[in-house]
């Protein structure tokens, strides 16, 4: 079948070059020594509430921490990534801690196309900026339809608190408090991200998700700017 002409293309990397090999070992070094990955997972535990009998799908699953967490509380998981090379090192933990119930797709939130209302749990982390607005409201309309009625939706990612009341001051801030603890080239990405990537403002994104048909069942807000809706159907 032909894709439409204007179809937005997921599949290319905007923002860091996830498939280079080199920048997801570095991402995954980065991220288990800048997050509380345990804190995380429980956090992520106690929203989503897997069980055994559990059929769970993430979106953007990166390094694939996350998924190989849920996977040991699930039935099934499955792991998607528009990165070949995220999917692959992914893959290779999985098998490294012997998980077998997950299942790595090639697609995005735009190309992961099932029939409807057959997930319990969907996530997505730190991976929707990568989507213009409109885009993600189409990103936020598939996953609605793939979750089952009274299904959980968590959502974590970069957002723009709407009473910023000086954004240079709010940019520069979050630029100095990473700096030091994070060193350069982190903050050479953060730089990146607020330029280049598409993170929005925290009304948008609600707006988006309500009108996607989710309601939100709790918000929390990191930093200023890392923010995480827990949504159902
Ligand atoms: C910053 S990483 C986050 C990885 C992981 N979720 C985490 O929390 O560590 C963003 C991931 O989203 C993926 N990504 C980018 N655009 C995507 C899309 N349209 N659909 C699905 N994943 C996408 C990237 O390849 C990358 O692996």
């Amino acid at each position: 079948m032909e894709t439409n002409r204007w179809q937005y293309n997921e599949l290319q990397q905007i923002g860091v070059d996830y498939a280079n090999c080199e920048e997801v070992e570095k991402y995954d070094v980065r991220m288990r020594k800048l997050r509380d990955i345990k804190k995380e997972i429980n956090n992520l535990v106690e929203a989503t509430a897997p069980t055994t009998k559990s059929k769970v799908l993430e979106f953007g699953t990166g390094t694939g921490e996350f998924a190989v967490a849920l996977s040991r509380f699930s039935q099934k998981v499955f792991a998607l990534d528009v990165s070949p090379v995220m999917l692959d090192y992914a893959a290779k933990k999985a098998k490294s801690r012997e998980i077998k119930n997950i299942e790595f797709k090639h697609a995005g939130f735009l190309t992961f196309n099932e029939s409807p209302e057959q997930f319990d749990i969907i996530f997505t982390q730190l991976a929707l900026h990568h989507l213009p607005d409109f885009w993600k409201s189409i990103a936020l309309k598939n996953i609605y339809n793939l979750l089952k009625k009274g299904g959980r939706f968590f959502l974590k990612d970069v957002v723009y608190p709407s009473d910023i009341e000086n954004y240079e001051c709010f940019f520069n801030t979050i630029i100095e408090g990473i700096e030091k603890p994070a060193g350069s080239e982190f903050t050479k990405e953060i730089i990146g991200h607020i330029r280049k990537e598409y993170s929005t403002l925290d009304w948008i994104l609600e707006d988006l998700l309500t009108k996607s048909g989710f309601s939100i069942l709790d918000t929390n807000v990191e930093n200023g700017f890392i923010y995480t809706y827990l949504c159902t159907k």
